[in-house]
């Protein structure tokens, strides 16, 4: 059974250990409990997938201790650093721009240019980003597809055994998911609505912000409709149990002739971890075709399959 524990400075210091080692800690935020792993930790934020049951990879959101730390991650134009300023911490989620030298795995950000960020209130939450020191990922701490938990025994009776160590801060004071708001763009977009009001944005901003991302096409799409996924620009060719000539190969587990391999050994949250980051490489190298080795369809293979072919489908 997973452990919940009060959330005394002991039980924090031992989180920030299990985060260091990968591990998987629930903790409470202003708005629901997040599930959290170092955004750093490629195969860490892999078992938040895994944890979740979620058969495609959504990016996550990095929760930072402050302002000047989220700078390390994501270039602030001078309109978002006047609404994290005013805001931070609060339900207010940023997504901004990813620096190069952000050192985040590239699972969390599902490979996109962007990251989303955020610096919550909750002294719990505050508490343990301190004592980590570091950027961790979490979203909420919910079964794919389920509501977001707002208590530790929502945490444990969703997702049970997957989670390392939920720590127990009491019922969440705001109680639905942050505001998120896109400043990526010279146009500010409102991609879900939460528990910050627009008001307080528009206020900040002295303008109200567009409704909804805007999807590659151009057109604007509601908020929370989001589908914004990184396609690399070479064809894909799915299930390759060989590579051709004129093809980049990808393997997974053994895979003779593979120019890259998502993991030797088959370890499917490697291979998660490794996913976008190698898709980015072999698309650098300016390669026509990328063959990718079988996946199976187990756990986080779901997920990562699911990737492949919305990459592999004709645009
Ligand atoms: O209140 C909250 O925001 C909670 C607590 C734990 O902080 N977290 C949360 O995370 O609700 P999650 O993963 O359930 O929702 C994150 C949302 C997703 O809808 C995702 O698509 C969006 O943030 N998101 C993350 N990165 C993004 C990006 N680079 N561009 C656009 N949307 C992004
Ligand atoms: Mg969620």
């Amino acid at each position: 059974m997973t452990r919940i524990r009060a959330a005394t400075a002991e039980a924090i210091a031992d989180a920030a250990e299990l985060l260091r080692q990968g591990g998987l800690v629930a903790l409470p935020t202003e708005t629901v409990y997040g599930l959290g792993a170092d955004a750093r930790q490629g195969p860490a934020v892999a078992r938040i997938y895994e944890a979740k049951g979620r058969p495609s990879f959504n990016p996550l959101i990095v929760h930072c201790a402050g302002l000047e730390r989220a700078q390390r991650y994501a270039v602030f134009s001078s309109p978002a650093t006047r609404l994290a300023e005013q805001i931070w911490p609060g339900a207010l989620t940023l997504v901004l721009p990813l620096r190069r030298t952000s050192g985040l795995s590239s699972l969390v950000t599902a490979g996109l240019p962007s990251v989303a960020l955020r610096v919550p209130a909750h002294p719990v939450a505050r508490a343990l980003l301190s004592e980590f020191d570091g950027p961790i990922a979490a979203p909420s701490a919910n079964p794919s597809g389920r509501i977001s938990p707002t208590t530790a025994r929502h945490v444990e009776t969703g997702l049970g055994p997957a989670v390392d160590l939920i720590l127990d801060g009491g019922a969440c004071p705001v109680g639905v998911e942050s505001t998120i708001l896109d400043m990526s763009t010279d146009t500010p977009r409102l991609l879900r609505a939460g528990g910050l009001p627009v008001e307080e944005i528009t206020e900040c901003l002295g303008r109200m912000p567009v409704l909804g991302a805007e999807d590659p096409k151009g057109k604007i799409t509601a908020p929370g409709q989001l589908s914004s996924h990184y396609a690399p620009r070479a064809e894909l060719r799915l299930n390759a149990t060989e590579f051709r000539q004129d093809e980049t190969g990808l393997g997974f587990g053994p895979a003779p002739g593979a120019q890259l391999n998502l993991a030797p050994d088959g370890d499917l949250r490697k291979a998660a971890a490794n996913l976008f980051a190698m898709l980015h490489e072999l698309d650098a190298t300016g390669a026509q075709r990328i063959a990718v080795s079988p996946i199976p369809e187990t756990g986080l293979g779901l997920a990562i399959n699911d990737r492949l072919r919305r990459a592999a489908a004709p645009r």
